[in-house]
């Protein structure tokens, strides 16, 4: 956490704060303090740097303000309230523990910084102090369990629609992960709680990489963040209002009339098919080409012996 300490220094001094003196009060060393610098820098806080002074903290309006974030909701009749931690294990398990104490659908619970963040099929999922958006909406639509395939599906065209306002040409990878030149940008987790068939509340995580500048290794190859493909900054806050207004659109449209007034828009941001995929299903995995989607959010593949499959859950691969 050696980040939010940095930055409450430098929120101390009207002055500049040298590099010794943070390194030295922190306990860090200096290349730690330029690391953290550069993060918070990511995150929007203009803070300058001279040679022999040190650090000047200069301007922060453009970090992401849950107050300001709020207001922007309500000015634009956005019926969605903010609930945020600094840092949280996971917006998705508080929201989940929200929803079943009864809090009220439009609950968004963000978080600067998830320590265990969860993905979909156990995945864990990263979101390092401040670069990233990680936010959870209760809903609480009228619906049967068996539609949930098609919400999610909701959500990923709604993120959808958040990323091309903010100028980007996502694409979407069955069922809903978002893709920004074919690297993942985005991920939707849905869960959740009912009786017998009938859904009490939904909640819809969702995970953007947004001022990421580096990933582990591993994931160079797959993953990406707005401010890589864009070559400079993205607004948290912007990227946040956009995700949350469209989020609300194309929940109510969904729940009024259905997947199938939504579906256009999936379909329009989905990766073209026919494409060659592998699905993968817990051990089991499938060849074949990738035909569209049906009514009910199931994706169709046709294996090479013609036989067309109907994939309900899962991921797949490109
Ligand atoms: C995926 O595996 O693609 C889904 C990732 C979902 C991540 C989001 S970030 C906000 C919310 N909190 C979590 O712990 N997970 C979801």
């Amino acid at each position: 956490m050696g980040a939010e300490e940095t930055l409450k220094l430098l929120r101390q001094s009207s002055t500049y704060v040298s590099g010794e003196k943070i390194s030295s009060s922190l306990n860090l060393s200096r290349t730690a303090v330029w690391k953290h610098i550069q993060s918070l820098r990511a995150m929007g806080y203009d803070i300058k740097a001279v040679r022999n002074r040190g650090y000047l903290l200069v301007d922060e309006t453009a970090v992401l303000s849950p107050d300001k974030l709020q207001a922007r909701l309500n000015e634009a009749c956005i019926p969605i309230t903010i609930d945020h931690t600094a840092s949280l294990p996971s917006t998705q398990t508080k929201a989940m523990r929200l929803a079943a104490e009864g809090a009220p659908a439009g609950t968004a619970v963000t978080a600067d910084e998830q320590t265990g963040g969860r993905g979909r099929l156990g995945r864990p999922w990263s979101t390092p102090f401040g670069t990233a958006l990680a936010i959870s909406v209760i809903f609480r639509p009228e619906m049967d369990m068996r539609e949930a395939p098609t919400a999610t599906l909701t959500a990923a065209a709604a993120a959808a629609e958040a990323l091309e306002e903010l100028g980007f040409t996502p694409q979407i990878k069955w069922p809903n992960d978002i893709l920004l030149n074919g690297k993942k940008v985005c991920g939707i987790l849905t869960e959740m709680q009912g009786e017998e068939d009938r859904v009490s509340s939904l909640v819809m995580g969702i995970g953007i990489n947004v001022n990421t500048r580096e990933f582990p290794e591993a994931l160079q190859d797959i993953a990406t963040s707005l401010a890589i493909v864009r070559g400079s900054s993205v607004s948290r806050e912007e990227a946040a209002f956009r995700l949350l207004s469209r989020l609300h659109e194309r929940m109510e449209q969904f729940q009024h009339e259905g997947f199938q007034a939504v579906r256009p828009v999936w379909e329009k941001h989905a990766l073209s098919h026919p494409k060659p995929v592998t699905v993968v299903q817990n051990r089991r995995k499938l060849k074949g080409m990738m035909k569209g989607i049906k009514a009910d959010g199931t994706l169709l593949i046709e294996t090479e012996d013609g036989e067309v499959h109907s994939i309900v859950s899962g991921g797949i691969d490109i």
